[in-house]
């Protein structure tokens, strides 16, 4: 089993991962960033959806909304979620490395580090590609990652999250010359220790930069947060997008 299937990981460490506040922080984003406005009525694909924070307000707010997410126990929370906010949204499990729909979306997202999971390079690439594949002529792709030039200034500490029933303790370390990046979560509940991991790619805008265009995208930004801010030294999070031709 490879760590981005382990629903361990996803479900087990969900409270974690996804507290209450990215909820409703995905609401407002979806009412105000420029980045996610789009023509009325645009086929929007948010690939590795998750438990739907942005399926919901993206389907709110008209916009044809598929989700794709691998593991079930999420999709099933995103469906759920959905159902509770009395939208309509398709969603499907599937592997974001398979995933095409061909001319299928005006809109490709792919939100909170969802992407460069895969351990060879190439896979990464392939997912971009497959993005471009599933996008109408015109249509463009957003991808919102934790930068290398963000994740630089915030290595070297072990955070610490009191949880209602323990404490969570997750680290950062470096591999591999820097390319890639390793996240071990720890969950400490009384006498019982959890542990999970994630180890991905991680991208300077540069070579993300360089990656969309590998896969064939043109009018390539790359801004430091949801409000079109440049990605300079106060960013907080690194979006790239960029449109097929
Ligand atoms: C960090 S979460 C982000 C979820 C969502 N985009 C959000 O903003 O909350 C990554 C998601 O990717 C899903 N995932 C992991 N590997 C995947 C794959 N190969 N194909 C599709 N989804 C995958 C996980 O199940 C998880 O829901």
């Amino acid at each position: 089993m490879t760590w981005y299937s382990d629903d361990g990981l996803w479900s087990g460490f969900s409270e974690l991962m996804w507290p209450q506040y990215l909820t409703a922080e995905a609401d407002e984003l979806v009412r105000e960033s420029p980045l996610l406005a789009f023509p009325a009525g645009s086929r929007v694909l948010d690939l590795c959806c998750g438990p739907g924070r942005f399926v919901v307000p993206l389907a709110r707010k008209g916009y044809q909304v598929t989700g794709v997410d691998l593991n079930a126990p999420v999709l099933d929370r995103a469906k759920q979620a959905a159902a509770d906010a009395d939208v309509s949204a398709e969603l499907v499990q599937g592997d974001m490395l398979e995933f095409v729909r061909p001319g299928g979306f005006d809109v490709v997202l792919n939100m909170y580090t969802s992407f460069g999971y895969f351990d060879e390079a190439e896979k990464n690439l392939q997912v971009l590609r497959n993005a471009h594949t599933s996008l109408a002529p015109g249509g463009k792709l957003l991808l919102e990652v934790f930068g290398k030039e963000i994740v630089a200034k915030n290595i070297g500490r072990t955070h610490a999250f009191p949880q209602p029933d323990g404490i969570a303790y997750m680290r950062h370390s470096v591999l591999d010359d820097w390319t890639k990046l390793r996240t071990d979560w720890t969950l400490v509940d009384g006498e019982v220790a959890r542990s999970a991991h994630i180890q991905s790619f991680i991208y300077s805008a540069a070579e993300l930069r360089r990656l969309f265009e590998d896969a064939g995208f043109t009018d390539i930004e790359a801004y430091g947060g949801f409000d079109g801010a440049p990605y300079d030294k106060r960013a907080k999070r690194l979006i790239v997008q960029g449109r097929k031709a």
